[in-house]
């Protein structure tokens, strides 16, 4: 998102605390405050000392697993935090709040594609941290004029085409998400891939997912943006592909495109995990705009495949051997 406003010619200014992040993955073009979304003091400073009109706002914890591990973390991070951002927005007189919401929040859905008026039922604490955040954002934009732009992330895969940017984690255990994962198994740098769960409703009994491009999301995020400076009415749109692929046919793509046959075992269900989540998406379309420019899953594995080989190359916790590339850490 910093590359894409910075591409558009628009200002910026990153706030971020690096829990999860890199220095050195922020442009250099892009003003960096090393610091928290729950530090009023900062954030109200921040707003005070620039002209700002927008805050899109990405500091999450996003691993399901984990939320249910350590609920208090993620309701203290994607709430509590959450909600000192919007006070701050609020006093600060900021006109549009773009928030990265999740698919969670709709957990379990009956059927696919899910669209935006589907009941909102989250199954972890993850989505039930990033739904209150939704309700937060809807109480506080009517009771104080504020626009917004909700946007429910599907799975966020692959990595900017140009090769700038890309997933990357302070440490290879640290990974969970699929796609990486598995181009981690392939490139030799795990033993292999755990498949959690064969046993669900889904046509190989794998869990299936609708993985949408990075540079599509991103490009959600622009359209959306500049929608509510033309005066759009607030929204909350899905998105994603409205198709989905099982964790099979992933491990699949990975193989035939790294041309690597790594290691795969079965293993038992990861608790939170719904069976099928699939995006609907009229509205995104309708109402933004938005076609997908890399709705190919071998394309979205290749650029991947692409941004590990690079972080494999210059040790991702050394000296950059490139320097314009962003931490994409916040999906
Ligand atoms: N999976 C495996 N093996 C692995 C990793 C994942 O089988 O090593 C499976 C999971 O069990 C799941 C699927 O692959 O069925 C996708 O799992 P991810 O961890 O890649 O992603 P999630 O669907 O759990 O969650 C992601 C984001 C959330 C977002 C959600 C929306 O982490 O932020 O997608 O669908 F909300």
């Amino acid at each position: 998102m910093v590359l894409a406003l910075l591409d558009a010619g628009e200002k910026v200014i990153v706030l971020d605390d690096l829990s999860t992040g890199f220095r050195w993955l922020v442009p250099e073009a892009a003003k960096f405050i090393i610091g928290d979304v729950g530090d009023a003091a900062l954030v109200d400073a921040i707003l005070a000392e620039h002209e700002i009109d927008a805050i899109a706002h990405f500091a999450a914890k996003i691993v399901v697993p984990e939320s249910i591990g350590d609920p208090l973390r993620y309701y203290l991070n994607n709430t509590a935090k959450a909600r000192n951002l919007l006070e701050c927005a609020v006093r600060g007189k900021i006109k549009h709040f773009i928030f990265s919401s999740t698919a969670a929040v709709y957990g379990e859905p009956p059927v696919t594609p899910i669209d935006e008026t589907f009941p909102l039922a989250p199954i972890n604490p993850y989505g039930r941290s990033k739904l209150m955040t939704e309700w937060m954002l809807k109480d506080a934009a009517k009771a104080h004029g504020l626009k917004f732009a909700i946007l429910r992330y599907f799975n966020v895969a692959g990595a900017d085409p140009k090769g700038r940017l890309g997933q990357s984690s302070q440490s290879m255990p640290n990974a969970t998400h699929l796609i990486k994962v598995a181009v981690q198994a392939a490139l030799g740098l795990r033993p292999g891939l755990e498949v959690f769960g064969t046993d669900y409703p889904t046509r190989d009994g794998t869990c299936i997912r609708d993985y949408i491009q990075v540079s599509d999301l991103v490009a959600a995020h622009l359209m959306a943006l500049d929608y509510l400076r033309k005066g759009g009415e607030s929204l909350i749109c899905n998105c994603g592909y409205g198709r989905g692929v099982s964790v099979l046919e992933v491990v699949d793509a990975v193989k035939r495109v790294s041309g690597a046959d790594f290691k795969v075992r079965i293993s038992g269900r990861r608790p939170g995990d719904p069976a099928s989540l699939v995006a609907g998406t009229k509205r995104i379309k309708a109402v933004l705009g938005w076609t997908p420019e890399y709705d190919n899953l071998p394309t979205i594995v290749g650029q991947a495949l692409e941004w590990e080989r690079q972080l494999r190359n210059k040790s991702i916790t050394g000296e950059p051997a490139g320097a314009n590339s962003l931490a994409c850490d916040a999906v």
